[in-house]
């Protein structure tokens, strides 16, 4: 196919450098949005009288064909075109005749590559906040389930102060949220027309760019017209937010691996979520979990991947640009399948109730409220922490937990233990006496519960 630039040229492209060239196979993913801002800049050029109304109406009759044929399959992509735009543009010159030359008028395809990334992230974007949600539920709903789950609560992995299941998967649901607001904010700034830039330094032609943005949803125009077709810290952020998103469900994943194993075994996964082995018989693989935790490392690469492009191009725009979309696209790719596969996996993940009960009663996870009880018995913290340091070096010599000394033996170490400390470091009372705000206590974690259910309202 000739090229719509060739007349400059003596020869045509090497095939290899058009394919090298080419970025069809993966830019067709905006056709959709590409036809939108042409149908908008059509109108646009009508109305401030650049073309005429018949014009006008022949290249949205053509626009809108093309756009239904693409849709229903009658139309398939050319793959030696060199992109979405020239190839959108050809198809219309092919349908409409000479109209369709015009619709190219006080605009240029770096002003399109730039409108229709950033209308096509404007989607994807909202249907990730919505998967987001989703996600913040189903975590809600198991948190809601298992308020009175006790189980350790952990730091270097140790087993530290007891916790509920709920208060920790609620610390998931606050991650989740932060990411929700993340994508909310660079979508704001994300948010302005580049459409009418022309190349670079803006056009001859009386244009509205104001109208196209309004029609398409932006809430104004890049306000630099050199700006406009250079940007891409848009992707950045997002990229950079979809980052923070996997880092969250990685580490997630990470527990979810850890709670699977027989080592712990606090939470069974369903078998649709999980795999077997080829040789070992009795396996069972947190599969879907660990491909998260993988697939983080891709996320990170593409956010890796444009800010270095980026890096060192002058303005306004260069060919490095189109490097642009696959990372984006990989990276958007990657958190919708994540989050769609994690969904499920957590609203049929079962929690196995005893076994975290049971491993939060060894591990001296109760200490510090023993420590508490002294002080608030007028003990100062430091001396309190001091003595009950040694009851637990007594206790891991006669291999005993705390609660199966007797008060004699507290009462060595100090006079002030009475028969009261055996309920003071009960499980539950550990956990029912934490009453600060965010704590793991019952009352704090309804509040957290609700706090979630009006984020999601
Ligand atoms: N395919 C190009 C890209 O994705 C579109 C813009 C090309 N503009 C140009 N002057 N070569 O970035």
């Amino acid at each position: 196919m000739e090229k719509m630039w060739a007349g400059r040229f003596e020869k045509a492209l090497d095939k290899q450098a058009d394919d090298f060239n080419s970025s069809i196979h993966f830019d067709k993913k905006m056709y959709k949005q590409d036809i939108r801002g042409s149908l908008e800049h059509a109108l646009m050029l009508c109305t401030c009288g650049i073309i005429s109304k018949i014009e006008y109406e022949k290249i949205a009759e053509g626009l809108s064909s093309i756009l239904e044929d693409l849709n229903s399959g009658a139309l398939s992509f050319d793959e030696n075109a060199e992109d979405i735009h020239m190839f959108i543009e050809a198809e219309l010159t092919k349908r409409i005749g000479d109209y369709g030359k015009k619709l190219h008028t006080a605009r240029s395809r770096n002003d399109q590559v730039a409108l229709d990334l950033r209308l096509y992230m404007r989607d994807q974007v909202s249907d990730i906040i919505s998967l987001l949600k989703e996600l913040i539920s189903a975590i809600k709903e198991q948190a809601e389930k298992n308020q009175d789950a006790i189980m350790p609560g952990y730091t270097h992995l140790q087993r530290a102060q007891p916790i509920t299941f709920a208060h920790h998967l609620l610390a998931y649901a606050m991650m989740l949220i932060r990411d929700v607001t993340r994508l909310e904010d660079a979508t704001k700034r994300m948010n302005y027309s580049p459409l009418g830039s022309c190349a670079l330094a803006g056009t001859t032609y009386p244009t509205n760019r104001d109208m196209v943005a309004k029609n398409l949803g932006f809430d104004g125009v890049c306000m630099n017209s050199i700006d406009g077709v250079s940007d891409r810290d848009y992707c950045i952020e997002l990229e950079s937010a979809f980052a923070t998103i996997m880092m969250h469900l990685s580490r997630f994943s990470e527990e979810i691996i850890l709670w699977s194993s027989w080592e712990f075994k606090f939470v069974e996964l369903d078998d649709s979520y999980t795999t077997g082995s080829s040789i070992m018989p009795q396996k069972k693989n947190p599969d879907m979990a660990e491909l998260v935790r993988g697939k983080t490392g891709r996320v990170y690469g593409d956010l890796m991947a444009t800010l270095t492009m980026l890096k060192g191009i002058p303005l306004a725009y260069n060919k490095d640009m189109q490097e642009d979309k696959e990372a984006i696209f990989d990276a958007t790719e990657t958190v919708i399948k994540c989050i769609q596969v994690f969904i499920p996996m957590i609203k049929t993940m079962k929690p196995i109730k005893e076994n975290m009960y049971n491993a939060a009663g060894r591990g001296f996870i109760n200490a510090t409220d023993l420590a508490d009880y002294l002080t608030k018995k007028g003990m100062p913290f430091r001396s309190a922490y001091k003595i009950v340091g040694t009851i637990v070096g007594e206790c891991i010599k006669k291999d005993i937990t705390l609660d199966k000394m007797t008060l004699e033996e507290y009462k060595s170490h100090s006079d002030m233990f009475e028969n009261d400390l055996y309920e003071e470091i009960s499980l539950e009372s550990c956990v029912a006496k934490r009453i600060s705000k965010g704590s793991t206590g019952y009352a704090s974690v309804k509040e957290q519960l609700d706090y979630v259910a009006e984020f999601l309202k």
